[in-house]
């Protein structure tokens, strides 16, 4: 085997694992850090402010330069609403899609149904379903005040695990719930991990953050990072560097 050839892969690999936010309120914006970052990130994130600023056609622009898309919209509502959603995203080309687990078991249920549903007959890749467990914003009191009487990693078990038996392929989790999340819902389930840092950055007073190395040395699958590199003087660096970092969290940890 040429010896050369493994590290290139492993970084390959990282990349794809890498979901830059396009966290910015217009179209152009959003496609000018598209064309600057395809080649660095694996996919882009589309959340409400830039799907509401834009529309679908944004997710369609980003396809076209053959970029792939994490529509991250968090759909909670009744579960034939969703899973409706859900099947227009699916014809829209995303690759992944956010529902909220606390929007019933039905609801997750008629989702990966239509979706499936929907990617068959369209010939297409069927989208990665992901569940919002607990909202990174939220602590204890704030469960506490809605009347959800757990603790915050607790509950973010619970609904994980129900996620998993409704046909969700993973959540979306801090970083502090990965290694739980990992022990309760196995090897293949995805988790994607916001609040991730790169080591060099600044953290200001973000207490529950991690570095893309403990990110993905604890066990996430995606990290998505948004004003790190966005920020960046040079972000398709800033991007390269997160890629490296990232691939440091897959080797041995050093002894001592
Ligand atoms: O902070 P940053 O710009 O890297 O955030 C990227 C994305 O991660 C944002 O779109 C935000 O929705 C999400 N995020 C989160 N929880 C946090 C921090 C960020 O869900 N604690």
């Amino acid at each position: 085997m040429n010896r050369a050839a493994k590290p290139r892969r492993t970084i390959e690999a990282m990349r794809k694992r890498l979901i830059f936010a396009l966290d910015v309120p217009t179209e152009r914006e959003a496609l000018r850090l598209v064309d600057l970052l395809r080649d660095e990130v694996g996919l882009f994130k589309v959340g409400k402010q830039l799907f509401v600023s834009s529309g679908p056609d944004i997710v369609k622009k980003i396809r076209r330069r053959h970029a792939e898309v994490f529509l991250d919209l968090k759909f909670h509502d009744i579960p034939r609403t969703v899973a409706k959603a859900a099947a227009e995203a699916t014809k829209l080309g995303v690759s992944m899609l956010d529902v909220h687990a606390a929007g019933s078991v039905d609801m997750m249920r008629q989702t990966a149904r239509e979706v499936t549903k929907m990617a068959r007959l369209r010939g297409i890749k069927r989208p990665k379903l992901l569940a919002i467990t607990v909202l990174t914003s939220l602590n204890r009191e704030d469960l506490d005040r809605v009347g959800v009487h757990s603790s915050v990693e607790n509950q973010v078990a619970r609904l994980a695990k129900l996620a998993r038996l409704c046909g969700m392929d993973g959540v979306v989790a801090s970083p502090q719930e990965v290694v739980r999340i990992r022990r309760e819902c196995g090897p293949r389930f995805l988790i994607v991990t916001p609040g991730v840092r790169p080591a060099s950055a600044d953290i200001e007073d973000q207490k529950r953050v991690m570095t893309p190395e403990q990110a993905i040395r604890a066990g996430a699958k995606y990290l998505v990072i948004g004003s790190p590199i966005r920020n960046a003087a040079d972000p398709a660096a800033a991007a390269r560097a997160i890629v490296a970092e990232m691939q440091r969290g897959t080797r041995l940890p050093r002894k001592g």
